[in-house]
């Protein structure tokens, strides 16, 4: 039996979550993968969240140095979050060979192209399941089982806090403010949740995936972006009498060169499987070009599910055998890449008008101008002489909308343009 010794960084929600699943499946552990691991230091702002889980103050660490330097620890799980001083005290500890597990995939999207080249240089490894889709496995299947494919796209459900609320806005009225409070009380929401909720966090996780599924980088600073906190109760319920669930989607494709990367609120056919998708769950479909299709569905976020993801790739990390990206990990795109930004959707676009002869038709004629073809339109009369215009169209380049949309916007007769939202 092999004895390990390791640390935690940030004993919060996740580094809390991977301490209980060490405590409580030990035995099993070692039963089963024949390495007993003890957690002999643990390093946060103070020791009160060692007291409130009833953890020997004596394990509390006050600094990075004092980890890197102790030769009976091999291994440091970072759960702190945030970029500084994370990078500096993963970058310490790898420069001292310690492999390092992190869950910061705000630190990997930004610096992952710094990171890997100190690990390899050291001999030890970086691994980070779970700073992707929780609990699920998608990160270990994208580096290890695809190998014979051409993954050709790779999208879903990846943020737990965006789904919880637009899943209790749907189900059950709340209002935004109110299930995102819930989201934070039960530990899915970042420490700064607008990384949450204006997709940051979603691309983030989709700048990581697209780059193991691509075997290229994908900067996340150039996936296009936009949140949920535009989407409104009457965008949800428009979306219920059309047939629809609104969802954040983060959505990556390649088609040879051409790579597609973006993060926004779709409307989701009601029946699609991603629209019962609901709670902090998250759902990732990949399609290559043997295997096919195939959808990982699992908690997304949370203590416990995100602590699994924490624990497998330690007890992987302490077999010794790193492995590193199979592309050149540059953090830019590679040199055959064409990265496309005027991708194509449908769009539910809403409109409130003046309730006058003619709006209507003039608005249909500039979208047809610009090759936007409408595949259904409902008018709702408004207050005050207003009517509210529903388009949701076919197939078309997001230049063309927003061009045909610059146009529209500026006549008398247009109020306003309420909502813009692409179509699955
Ligand atoms: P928490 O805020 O719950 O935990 C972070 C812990 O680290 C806290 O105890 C915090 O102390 C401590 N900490 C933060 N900064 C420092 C520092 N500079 N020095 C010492 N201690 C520090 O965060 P989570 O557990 O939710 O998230 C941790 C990481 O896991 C993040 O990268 C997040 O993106 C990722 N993640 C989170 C998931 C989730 O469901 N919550 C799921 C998947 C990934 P204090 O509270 O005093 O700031
Ligand atoms: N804040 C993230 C989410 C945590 O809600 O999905 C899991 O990565």
């Amino acid at each position: 039996m092999k004895s390990k010794k390791i640390a935690i960084m940030g004993l919060g929600t996740v580094g809390g979550g991977a301490y209980d699943i060490l405590a409580a499946n030990r035995e099993y552990i070692k039963s089963t993968q024949g390495v007993d691991i003890t957690v002999a230091a643990i390093l946060d702002r103070d020791k009160a969240p060692l007291e409130k889980r009833g953890i020997d103050s004596s394990l509390f660490c006050d600094s990075v140095d004092k980890l890197a330097a102790d030769p009976d620890i091999e291994l440091v799980i970072e759960t702190m979050g945030g970029v500084e001083p994370a990078k500096t005290f993963i970058t310490k500890l790898l420069k001292a060979g310690k492999s390092v597990v992190t869950a910061n995939k705000e630190l990997l999207a930004k610096h992952w192209s710094e990171l890997e080249p100190i690990a390899k240089q050291n001999g030890c490894g970086l691994y980070f399941e779970a700073s992707c889709v929780g609990g699920v496995p998608i990160v270990r299947a994208l580096g290890e089982s695809f190998q014979g494919d051409k993954v050709k796209s790779v999208y879903g459900i990846i943020n737990g806090t965006t789904n919880y609320i637009l899943s209790k806005m749907s189900s059950e009225k709340l209002d935004y403010g109110q299930a995102l409070s819930e989201a934070q009380a039960l530990g899915f929401a970042e420490a700064d949740p607008t990384s949450d909720v204006e997709g940051y966090d979603a691309a983030y996780k989709l700048s990581i995936l697209a780059s193991l599924a691509f075997h290229t980088c994908i900067p996340y600073t150039d996936i296009y972006r936009e949140g949920i906190t535009k989407i409104t109760s009457q965008d949800i319920y428009n979306a219920h009498a059309l047939g629809y669930e609104i969802k954040l989607l983060a959505i990556g494709k390649r088609d040879g060169n051409d790579v597609e990367a973006r993060v926004h609120p779709v409307f989701v056919p009601s029946d699609h499987a991603l629209a019962s998708v609901s709670g902090a769950y998250n759902a990732v479909y990949l399609n290559g070009d043997h295997v096919g299709d195939l959808m990982f569905y699992g908690a997304g976020a949370g203590a416990h599910p995100t602590g699994s993801a924490i624990i497998s790739d330690v007890i992987k990390a302490l077999e010794g055998k790193p492995t590193y990206c199979d592309f050149e990990n540059s953090g830019k795109f590679g040199k055959d890449i064409n990265f496309i930004n005027d991708f194509e959707s449908g769009y539910y676009i809403c409109f409130t008008v003046d309730d006058k002869t003619g709006v209507l038709s003039k608005i249909s004629t500039v979208l047809s101008d610009n090759g936007v073809s409408i595949k259904s339109a409902i008018q709702r009369t408004g207050k005050a002489d207003t009517a509210t215009l529903l388009f949701l169209t076919h197939k078309a380049r997001e230049h063309a909308v927003m061009h045909a949309l610059d146009t529209i916007r500026k006549f008398d007769t247009v109020r306003s343009i309420d909502s813009i939202i692409r179509v699955l």
